[in-house]
């Protein structure tokens, strides 16, 4: 594959209504692009996993009540703590990588000086120093990156739900799109936007009246540079729509491309 240094990782964003089938197409994407040689990793918002995350997750099994706003805005920093790490704990992280490499301070220490940050940062930065003691240091630790240095590194991310559902979910319960639309600003706009229609179900969000009215704010967002996808017809079908439209990406995004930010 060519190696120009502006060539990248695409940013392909698969958005719907629940129930669409997203999440099976995203993992039969996957297969398509990692059979074709690229490098690829599957996303999905929200992250359930960081400690943002856990919050949504508690309110959307309605576990929690939280004012519409404030749940938005959580959505919003889980994509944030994704974006890329902070310039602070980015030039921990390598120079720490940098002593341990050279065997200059042990994993406990280093795990000492880790007090100052957060849990998730914490996480990530401790994982990878366990695939160091397997032997790879230093190159895992520069690869310490969220979504910004993955697509600069040549990943490509499939990611599931991303702003514009943030967007949808909250302008339909009432709330103003572009007091809605804010906090997205900055995050990386995809390089492809794919819509599916069609398809629902007992989470906080599966009743039919609503996803009508998600529905309705999804068609607000688009525009003509979305790829809409008709979700009704046989998965293969679907799944074949969505190779076409992502192979044209991969190839203009590793020929060179750079990245922009929402809301362009
Ligand atoms: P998700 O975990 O993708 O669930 P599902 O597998 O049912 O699609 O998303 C959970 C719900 O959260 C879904 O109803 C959409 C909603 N949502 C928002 O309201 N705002 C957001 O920013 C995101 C990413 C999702």
């Amino acid at each position: 594959k060519k190696n120009s240094s502006e060539s990248r990782g695409a940013l392909i964003v698969l958005e719907g209504l629940d129930r669409s089938g997203k999440t099976s197409q995203s993992t039969r994407l996957h297969s398509f692009l990692d059979g074709l040689g690229y490098s690829v990793e599957s996303w999905r918002f929200p992250d359930r996993n960081t400690g943002v995350g856990q919050m949504i997750s508690s309110y959307l099994a309605n576990e929690s009540q939280l004012d519409d706003r404030a749940i938005h805005l959580l959505f919003s920093a889980n994509r944030w703590e994704k974006r890329r790490l902070s310039d602070k704990f980015a030039a921990f992280a390598s120079s720490q990588a940098e002593r341990a490499a050279s065997r200059r301070a042990s994993i406990l220490q280093i795990q000492e000086e880790l007090l100052g940050f957060g849990d998730d940062e914490i996480i990530g930065f401790l994982k990878r120093l366990d695939s160091h003691v397997k032997g790879e240091w230093a190159m895992k630790a520069a690869g310490i990156s969220l979504m910004e240095t993955k697509l600069r590194t040549g990943k490509t991310l499939i990611v599931d739900r991303y702003s514009y559902s943030g967007v949808a979910f909250s302008s339909a319960k009432g709330l103003d799109i572009e007091w809605c639309k804010a906090p997205e600003m900055g995050l990386l706009a995809p390089d492809l936007k794919a819509a599916e229609r069609g398809g629902y179900g007992g989470e906080r969000y599966e009743q039919l009246e609503f996803q009508r009215k998600v529905a309705k704010s999804y068609q607000t967002l688009r525009d003509s540079s979305w790829k809409t996808i008709d979700a009704c017809c046989p998965v293969e079908d679907v799944e074949m729509q969505i190779r076409e439209v992502v192979s044209d990406c991969v190839v203009t995004c590793e020929k060179g491309k750079s990245l922009s930010q929402l809301w362009s």
